[in-house]
């Protein structure tokens, strides 16, 4: 259960840079916080200003709130997540979006970097989330006995204008189901066959938990995927982080605008 004193403590900090209620909040995910250099008035609250605030170790993670006008809309971004991998309980790893919907927020855009499953992305590409599986052994809600209904988990109406967004500006969005791993070692391509077999498209490491804990607060999601690398034993390459670093890097303006100009939508 969550440590109301300590939500309320951080709360507080991040209050400091917002200015007004944004309605939106932005999880970046590896390699992806660069969108925030271009907020308005922008302002940063870093992890470590936050009394007891659980600590990012991840290269490509800053840890670090961001308040500004994005396309002319106020929204607070997270750069930088905690992960269940760095050995922090599903609480810890979810504890800066409670942080951000105790903040007000509405409307969650999270993204992330992902292995491709389905043989018909490609490295570069961007995924609209239109469902989950969660494969990561845990559950941030163990303990509070919410039965939270996970049908809609993904908002149908943010997944349709992110859609649409994706048209207008000629990126080709691919759809899919996100598995969640638990890593930190990648899967097995003994895995990676099980997950396409169940009904994956992407795999990673991250994401469920929030989007878990954002569906307890009644906060709206949109989840975005950049593939980074074809999943084990499909090229038959070797993976690794370097990789997961470079493609983001070299795919993050496309990224950037869908996130820019749906933010502008929703
Ligand atoms: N597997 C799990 N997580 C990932 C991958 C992957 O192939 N690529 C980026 N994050």
């Amino acid at each position: 259960m969550t440590d109301k004193r300590r939500l309320k403590t951080a709360v507080d900090k991040v209050s400091e840079i917002i200015d007004s209620k944004p309605e939106i909040g932005l999880i970046f995910g590896s390699g992806l916080g660069s969108l925030a250099d271009e907020f308005e008035g922008l302002k940063r609250k870093s992890f470590k200003d936050i009394p007891d605030f659980p600590e990012s170790t991840v290269e490509g993670h800053k840890g670090e709130y961001v308040f500004g006008k994005l396309n002319g809309v106020d929204v607070l971004a997270l750069s930088g997540r905690i992960h269940y991998y760095e050995g922090h309980t599903m609480g810890e790893v979810c504890f800066p979006m409670e942080v951000m919907a105790e903040c007000g927020i509405k409307k969650l855009i999270v993204s992330n970097a992902g292995g491709g499953v389905n043989e018909n992305f490609t490295p570069g590409d961007i995924v609209i989330i239109d469902d989950h599986i969660n494969f990561m052994g845990d559950n941030p809600l163990i303990g509070a006995a919410d039965f939270i209904d996970m049908t809609d988990a993904y908002s149908r109406d943010l997944r349709d204008i992110a859609a649409a967004v994706g048209a207008d500006l000629d990126i080709d969005l691919k759809r899919g189901v996100y598995m969640a791993n638990s890593g930190p070692s990648y899967e097995t391509p003994a895995e990676i066959n099980m997950a396409r077999v169940i009904g994956a498209d992407i795999v990673g490491m991250s994401t469920v938990p929030e989007v878990i804990m954002a569906n307890k607060y009644g906060i709206q999601v949109l989840g975005l995927s950049m593939i980074t690398n074809m999943a084990a034993g499909i090229t038959g390459e070797a993976l690794s982080h370097q990789e997961v670093i470079e493609t983001t890097t070299m795919a993050q303006e496309k990224f950037k605008d869908l996130v820019r100009e749906t933010v502008g939508k929703i």
